[in-house]
């Protein structure tokens, strides 16, 4: 990688990285004449994400096994629902998990396309998953968590939709993963993660340290599911 620096915001960047996010810049800014649904889906997918995000490395660690009950919380487009659908096959169930009524119509429209018939579409609040109680394996959630308020009083709710055993898995990028993560504060350090979550009532149960710019870290309840725990 060139060793050439600018600075945007604050932040040192790489040349690849002004390039890359100069695309992005005028790719969103055509975007913008397409609807809003394609702008969100594009930011939500990026360009070239595939490389850093490690989609199918991600699943593969999560040791989900076929027939698991797994939620995508935050789904949007559906960029991990449907690598989760086929770890979980016809078996199991995905819940994709989401706030956002037009991203749920156009995942809608996704999952007719694909006959993916282990995935359903929950319309959510923003404070409640809607998720049946004690009836998931896995709660997964990619780049959602900085979203979510009072995340300590949410994931203590959550642990009642937990099934026996049930785990969280989250990912969000780390607050100096590059301007754009800095700018909006689109992510969260690994430590207030380990701190919500603890408040929560949850312990850490692995580091998949696989992922470069995003912290990636599995709960599970300390008190095996309690609400109060
Ligand atoms: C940055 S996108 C990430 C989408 C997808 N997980 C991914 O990795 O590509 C965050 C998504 O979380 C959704 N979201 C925000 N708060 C939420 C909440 N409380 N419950 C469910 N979804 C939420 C947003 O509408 C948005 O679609």
């Amino acid at each position: 990688m060139t060793t050439t620096q600018l600075s945007v915001a604050g932040a040192a960047l790489p040349r690849t990285t002004v390039a890359r996010e100069r695309t992005a810049t005028a790719l969103a800014l055509l975007l913008l004449l397409a609807g809003c649904t394609t702008i969100k889906r594009c930011s939500y997918e990026g360009f070239g994400r595939d490389e850093s995000q490690k989609p199918e490395e991600v699943v593969e660690t999560l040791d989900i096994e076929p027939g698991d009950q797994v939620a995508d919380l935050g789904s949007g487009s559906g960029y991990f629902t449907f690598r989760l659908a086929d770890a979980v096959g016809s078996s199991g169930k995905v819940y994709a998990v989401e706030v956002d009524e037009s991203m749920n119509e156009y995942l809608a429209g996704l999952v007719k396309e694909r006959g993916a018939e282990n995935v359903q579409i929950v319309l959510a609040s923003p404070d409640d998953p809607r998720l049946p109680e004690e009836s998931i394996d896995l709660l997964f959630t990619s780049n959602t968590f900085h979203h979510i308020e009072d995340r300590p009083a949410y994931f203590r709710r959550v642990k009642r939709v937990l099934a026996p055993g049930g785990r969280v898995a989250i990912i969000d990028y780390r607050e100096d993963a590059g301007w754009f993560v800095s700018l909006f504060g689109h992510g969260t350090s690994p430590d207030v993660i380990e701190r919500e979550m603890k408040e929560a009532g949850y312990e850490v149960v692995a580091r998949p340290d696989i992922l470069e710019e995003q912290t990636f870290l599995v709960f599970a309840p300390r008190d095996g599911g309690t609400e109060d725990g």
